[in-house]
């Protein structure tokens, strides 16, 4: 059996708990926000702190807590040679403190506190110093039931970069387009199935391979209709941007 201690009650951490609270190879022991508040329901299924210094005993420490309190907080941490891992996509290994033994274990997707996720889909990235440190993150995957791969901190900032640009980037795109719809009085409801089975054709087919639409075609006039449309000066030129890349990518080569 796994011991954890999750630190941090954000979007992560809520479904970390629920998730590691169902496995059976594994245990949250205790549970540490900085404010009681978020915790507080949970306290009949866990023990809960706000006090560092209670900290118990565990395998490993999860820190689920944002970004720029990570290497602040570690060293705070009244513990010393203890496994401590954190969540992020783009902070090194070495920003935990060194009186620990330090690891990653980042998960590839994203959380929102109400929206349910399934641990099978949540690849975890994970790095550790010390091998068998490594394995134990392993096991903790696996008892999850998450798929997981070895990353290093140069790989994984550069695959934190590429979430980027295939999640909130393209979302942001969905927010363009609804503001679109909705201003024309269209529902966005009729998008859906295409946001669906674009995500789904990159699953079986190289993103070269499954662009389709005017700027890989070239269709000037229908470009042209297109940007006359547009009447948000930001939406234009993201328009402009992302066709001349699309053409530029499709009169070279392919990936
Ligand atoms: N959400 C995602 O989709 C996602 C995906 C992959 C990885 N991650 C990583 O998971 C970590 C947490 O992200 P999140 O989205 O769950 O964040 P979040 O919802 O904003 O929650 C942040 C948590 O950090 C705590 N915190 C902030 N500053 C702190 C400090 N100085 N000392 C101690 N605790 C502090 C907050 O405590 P209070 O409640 O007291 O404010 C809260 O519990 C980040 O490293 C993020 O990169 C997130």
């Amino acid at each position: 059996m796994i011991s954890v201690v999750i630190l941090g009650a954000g979007n992560l951490a809520i479904h970390l708990f629920e998730a590691i609270d169902k496995a059976d190879q594994v245990s949250v022991v205790q549970w540490f926000n900085r404010t009681l508040n978020p915790i507080e329901s949970y306290k009949n299924r866990v023990a809960i702190t706000n006090d560092i210094s209670k900290l118990v005993d565990a395998d490993v420490y999860i820190l689920a807590i944002s970004d720029d309190a990570i290497s602040g907080f570690s060293e705070q941490l009244p513990i010393h040679d203890k496994l401590v891992v954190h969540t992020s996509g783009s902070v090194g290994i070495h920003d935990l403190d060194k009186k620990h033994r330090r690891g990653v274990f980042y998960p590839l997707q994203t959380f929102s506190k109400d929206a349910e996720i399934d641990f099978k889909d949540v690849p975890i990235c994970i790095e550790a110093l010390d091998k068998n440190d490594l394995h134990l993150l392993k096991d903790l995957a696996e008892a999850i039931g998450c798929p997981y791969y070895k990353i290093n901190t140069e790989q994984r900032q550069m695959l934190h970069l590429c979430a980027v640009y295939v999640n909130n980037f393209t979302n942001q795109l969905y927010r363009i387009a609804h503001e679109i719809s909705d201003a024309k009085g269209i529902s966005f409801d009729v998008l859906k199935p295409l946001i669906l089975e674009t995500a789904k054709k990159v699953q079986t087919l190289s993103p070269y391979m499954s662009q389709t639409g005017p700027a890989k075609r070239n269709d000037k006039k229908t470009i042209k209709k297109h940007l006359k449309l547009i009447e948000n000066k930001d939406h234009k030129a993201i328009y402009e941007l992302l066709t001349d890349s699309i053409k530029k990518t499709h009169g070279r080569q392919k990936l």
